[in-house]
């Protein structure tokens, strides 16, 4: 049979999407026309939970690679793909399930609380998962005479460190993207831009000096409502770029200033749509995350969706 003529690849994307009864997903930092094609666009815990909430049997996750693991935990049922298996997270990558039980050994009373941006196998031997939107929350759950053992991020698990006081360990991880902004860039935009206020994501790698300044630090999801509802038209906004389309969309009247152009995640960007076409013409790439590893990572991340 000849293969039909679109007028565009949006239609393509459309026509395929129904075919598959699939919905497509794409994390705050995707591509312009990524997000636009998209029928939901969040920050990774409200990600995960429409993956949970959504009746479709496929999902497109426009993505990183745990990202798409979190939903085939969530909802082993439906079909995860990944467009691009090369869409990793080098954050993610600096913890190793033998590294972190290593650490368990070291602090056998340490309750381990992981970062989302970590591997299903680190999940599987760790007590409490969090995202960027609720990790203060989540620690704060934990009984306190408890020692806490927080990884991968350094910034924000000491972010969280410093709003709750609480006896917290620090992994000596980082993303590669974040730390590219820097607090003199910052300090200079400021200047430049007097009216504007600055807006921060917790992973930054400048958090230490510029925090203090900073009119508010939140997850990429925390960050688009703030932005919504502030009166100020201009922000600094300090977290990865693609942030800006979804802020520029739904604030025409707004300016967005990016604390670096620089800070562009390499990994997020692999997923095109050229690729979303694929994988919904294929049904690939498939994350699907061995039961037993999936068993334990779910507690994990159960804990996490039961406080927030
Ligand atoms: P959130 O969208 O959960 O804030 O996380 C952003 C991020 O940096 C993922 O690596």
């Amino acid at each position: 049979m000849a293969k039909q003529v679109f007028d565009s690849i949006q239609d393509e994307v459309k026509e395929l999407k129904k075919e598959r009864n699939a919905l497509i997903v794409a994390h705050n930092y995707q591509l312009p026309e990524v997000q636009d094609v998209a029928d939901f666009v969040g920050d990774s815990l409200n990600l995960a939970r429409f993956a949970q909430k959504t009746e479709a049997e496929v999902l497109v996750f426009c993505g990183v690679h745990f990202m798409a693991e979190t939903a085939s935990i969530l909802c082993p049922d439906k079909t995860v793909l990944l467009p691009d298996l090369a869409a990793g997270c080098s954050l993610a990558a600096m913890a190793a399930p033998k590294q972190v039980m290593k650490w368990r050994e070291e602090h056998p009373e340490g309750v381990v609380v992981a970062y989302v941006n970590t591997s299903a196998e680190v999940k599987a031997v760790s007590d409490y998962c969090c995202t960027s939107s609720n990790a203060e929350q989540v620690v704060r759950a934990i009984p306190e005479d408890k020692e806490i053992l927080f990884l991968p991020d350094f910034f924000l698990g000491n972010f969280v460190k410093q709003k709750t006081g609480r006896n917290i360990h620090l992994w000596k991880g980082f993303c590669g993207t974040h730390a590219i902004i820097s607090s003199e860039h910052i300090d200079q935009l400021k200047v430049e831009n007097p009216k504007a206020e600055f807006i921060m994501h917790p992973e930054c790698g400048c958090s230490t000096k510029s925090m203090p300044y900073a009119d508010k630090i939140l997850s990429t999801e925390g960050m688009t409502n703030y932005v919504h509802e502030s009166k100020s038209e201009e922000f600094i906004v300090a977290t990865e770029t693609g942030i800006l389309h979804r802020m520029q969309k739904q604030n025409p009247e707004k300016k967005f200033i990016a604390a670096s152009d620089e800070a562009v995640c390499g990994y997020m960007k692999q997923i095109t749509l050229e690729k979303v076409v694929t994988a919904l013409e294929r049904l690939e790439h498939r994350i699907q995350v061995p039961d037993e590893i999936a068993k334990k990572a779910k507690r994990a991340i159960d804990r996490m969706m039961e406080i927030t």
